[in-house]
């Protein structure tokens, strides 16, 4: 028996298997998430996962590949404008910021028109930016009101978040994890005056309610929650009649720079306890093996989902369907892990990068940067333990540089999903970028640098001054190659201080009175402990 059945294999080996596949369709294996995709697109995964419910970067990473469950806090304000005063009976737009719902108030929409036996005139809080919306809101009537709705979550909600700018109604890639995935390409490719969005409402909320959920989460000029049904899990608090605007421009009824002022504040996270993300329930175009090249030539920086097949597309949705119904996770929460990360190198490889820095200042930044991971090697009279002398330091501290910001996630290992495990690589995989470049750095500098022992604790100030300020230029090159892989949203932010000067108030011991009645911008040089004139009468 058992060498029949090798026989058998033998042969299915040589002429393959004894019976034909179906064809066409049914013979395709859908592909699945893997670890390959999640290293290959390590830098946008970790992306993708800083950027998540923040409106600074999901603005710069503007075509979202993810889908994520979120749970918005019982209890949570959404705001909705309108020229009704009763909650709507569909699917509707809900703002997390009021100035973002009034700017709807006077809104009427084609489905307001087609329902007009209702006596009321129908919800208005809808997509920006295209004309015959602007026309429509336009003040006609003489006592045009609108209503500004205040509603409060019951209990927490579940919403599906797509991230991204995904409530731009752009032909960038935008809505491609939303009309690709979610909705498999039967959008009509000629948009009806409202780019669409009522029937992509509609179809994604039909979809996503049978799997459990309350609406849809997605981000423009602020975020916004797209609420399937009203009957459930919010209360109307409240609906105020606003005053009548007879002569005002549409431009003064949206107030745009208070609007952008307001999501602004939104620029680093949504805020107030609003929303979790289950980051560990993250499913993304990235985990897939998938064509992510932008189809229009003009624009290769931008990523798109559009250049997948459909069938794959598909398997994508599928794999979504699968994760978003099952219970929520919150097994590790990744940005947290990835916010260590970048608050630990963002502001000392901005300065790095700069040639402003000296060389000095240069080598100081990479010594505290690296040194932390390194054991350095035993000296006569050390209280040592036993030492193997044979190994290498170097490559130690890289792998210890490279796990640090992981060491806290490996307590709850035995729990993670196959989404937390590619998470993961992806992470180790920037982390490894970025240790290797650090350890490359130290090991330039050292080459040129007169200090004895050559793997000694400190990286050396001194040698030639003009072999050193060579190598600190071609590390600073390895800085540059570093933040074009790394590709942070934080570096494309304005900073308060010019690179040299740091923002400083008084930390007790350090702070000239100065500090406290005006902290401002210091430069570096100025800063150190012999500045605590504002402390000093007390100690
Ligand atoms: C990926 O998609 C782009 C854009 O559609 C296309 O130009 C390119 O040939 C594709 N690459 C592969 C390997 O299929
Ligand atoms: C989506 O449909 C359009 C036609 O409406 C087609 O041109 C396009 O290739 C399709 N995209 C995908 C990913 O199948
Ligand atoms: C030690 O490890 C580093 C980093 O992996 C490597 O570049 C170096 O060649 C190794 N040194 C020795 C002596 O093996």
């Amino acid at each position: 028996m058992a060498l029949f059945a090798k026989l058998a294999l033998a042969l299915c080996a040589i002429f393959g298997p004894p019976f034909s596949l179906p064809l066409a369709d049914a013979s395709r294996t859908p592909i699945q998430p893997d670890r390959e995709s999640a290293q290959a697109n390590a830098h946008h995964i970790f992306n993708a996962i800083h950027s998540a419910g923040r409106q600074w970067g999901s603005s710069l990473k503007h075509n979202g590949f993810s889908f994520f469950p979120v749970v918005m806090s019982k209890g949570s304000l959404l705001y909705h404008g309108t020229p009704s005063n009763s909650p709507p009976p569909g699917p509707e737009w809900l703002a997390f910021e009021v100035e973002h719902a009034e700017a709807f108030v006077l809104f009427k929409t084609p489905r307001g028109n087609q329902q007009s036996q209702e006596p009321r005139m129908r919800p208005g809080q809808k997509p920006l930016g295209h004309s015959s919306s602007r026309e429509a809101s336009k003040p006609h009537d003489k006592n045009m009101r609108g209503y500004l709705h205040t509603y409060r979550a019951e209990r927490d909600l579940n919403l599906l978040y797509v991230d991204g700018m995904s409530a731009a109604k752009t032909h960038k890639g935008t809505l491609d994890s939303q009309d690709l995935v979610l909705r498999e390409n039967n959008t009509s490719p000629v948009w009806d005056p409202f780019m669409d969005e009522l029937t992509r409402a509609s179809d994604i909320c039909d979809l996503i309610k049978e799997w459990g959920y309350d609406g849809f989460m997605r981000m423009e000029i602020g975020f916004e929650v797209i609420y399937c049904d009203f009957s459930v899990g919010v209360d109307l608090m409240t609906a105020k009649r606003t005053v009548p605007h007879h002569d005002q421009r549409e431009d003064e009824l949206m107030n745009p720079y208070q609007w952008v002022r307001a999501v602004a504040e939104r620029y680093d996270g949504l805020g107030g306890d609003r929303v979790r993300i289950d980051f560990s329930s993250m499913v993304s175009g990235y985990f897939f093996p998938i064509n992510i090249s932008n189809t229009d030539p003009e624009r290769p920086d931008l990523h798109r989902l559009a250049a997948a097949g459909l069938d794959e597309l598909k398997d994508i949705k599928s794999r979504v369907r699968g994760v978003f119904t099952e219970p929520r996770r919150f097994t590790v929460n990744w940005q947290a892990v990835v916010d260590m990360i970048v608050t630990r190198f963002s502001g000392r490889l901005r300065a790095m990068a700069s040639s402003k820095l000296s060389s000095s200042k240069f080598i100081s930044e990479l010594a505290v940067a690296s040194l932390s991971y390194f054991d350095a090697p035993p000296l006569p009279g050390d209280i040592t333990m036993m030492e193997d002398k044979d190994k290498n330091r170097t490559a130690e501290a890289v792998d210890a540089c490279i796990k640090h910001y992981l060491l806290p996630t490996y307590l709850d290992q035995d729990s993670w999903s196959l989404e937390d495990g590619l998470i993961h690589a992806a992470i180790e995989t920037v982390m490894s970028g970025i240790c290797t470049k650090l350890f490359a750095m130290r090991s330039i500098i050292l080459e040129v640098s007169s200090a004895t022992p050559p793997f000694g604790p400190h990286i050396p100030r001194d040698g030639d001054k003009e072999q050193l300020d060579k190598a600190v230029e071609a590390s600073r090159r390895i800085v540059h190659t570093l933040r074009e892989e790394l590709a942070w949203t934080t570096w494309r932010m304005p900073q308060v201080c010019p690179i040299d000067e740091l923002l400083l108030t008084v930390m007790w011991p350090m702070g000239d009175p100065e500090d406290y009645w005006n902290p401002g911008c210091r430069p570096i040089d100025e800063i150190s402990f012999s500045r605590r004139g504002y402390w000093r009468p007390d100690i």
